[in-house]
């Protein structure tokens, strides 16, 4: 058991316009949703339906704020291919990959709110992209997505989490044994139970699709899958000092 496991964060603010060259207070009120989630002291807890209050996991994962990074840019839309993570692309170039967590805050475009990379792959990629306005829950945020739940959707996928209905029908898996099979993505703000798979979709877990107000926790099994990469040999154990 490794106790509580600190990852400091580089936040990387790429803008094209003021709105997207986000406060510092922006930032912040994202690192305190990081820090909530994670360790299972998010204020909407209760409305985990009790099927699932047992399941709720304090991953027990602390996030600090390291340094911001801003560059000003001509490009308006990034795409997913990473282009923003290299300053030759007039980017940023990720800090410390192996013992920080990079995030970089630039409009993706073709509504995407953010994406993410898994554990295992070049450093030089490694981290997770998030549009300004699904950033944090102050300043320039867009609601359905202004609770800062998709920074916690895309580091669950950065400690190795995939999407809570296994991307493929009843029979696909996302590797983590108590939560229930799905058939697709909840959207919205479903109404429990919804029911898939002969069985009740845990539609509030931060790894499905459903707004930011909707979603409020991970599984203890979700919960030992991410921590298992920080063990040694893991391919994020480089974070452990
Ligand atoms: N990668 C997903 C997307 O861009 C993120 C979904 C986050 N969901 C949320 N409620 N914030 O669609
Ligand atoms: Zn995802
Ligand atoms: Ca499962």
């Amino acid at each position: 058991n490794l106790g509580a496991i600190t990852i400091p964060v580089v936040v990387h603010v790429i803008y094209n316009n003021a709105n997207q060259n986000i406060s510092d207070q922006q930032i912040t009120s994202q690192i305190n949703v990081l820090n909530a989630d994670f360790n299972k002291s998010n204020s909407d807890l209760n409305q985990v339906p009790s099927e699932f209050s047992s399941l709720i996991a304090d991953v027990d994962v602390n996030f600090t704020l390291d340094q911001v990074i801003r560059v000003s840019s001509t490009r308006t839309s990034w795409g997913t291919n990473d282009a923003m993570k290299f300053s030759s692309n007039g980017g940023s170039d990720a800090v410390s990959p192996n013992t920080k967590l990079n995030i970089w805050v630039c409009n993706i475009g073709g509504g995407i709110l953010g994406y993410a990379q898994f554990p295992g792959g070049n450093s030089a990629t490694d981290g997770v992209v998030v549009g300004p306005q699904f950033f944090g829950t102050t300043g320039f945020v867009s609601a359905p997505f202004d609770k800062g739940r998709t920074a916690t959707h895309e580091v669950g996928h950065w400690l190795n989490l995939r999407h809570i209905w296994g991307d493929g029908r009843c029979n696909r898996d996302d590797f983590v044994n108590d939560t229930p099979k799905s058939d697709a993505p909840n959207y919205g703000c479903p109404n429990y139970p919804v029911n898939n798979c002969r069985s009740n979709d845990m539609s509030m877990n931060y790894m499905d699709y459903v707004d930011d107000a909707c979603m409020q926790m991970f599984s203890e099994g979700q919960k030992t899958r991410m921590r298992t990469i920080f063990l040694a040999g893991g391919p994020r154990d480089s974070f452990i000092p």
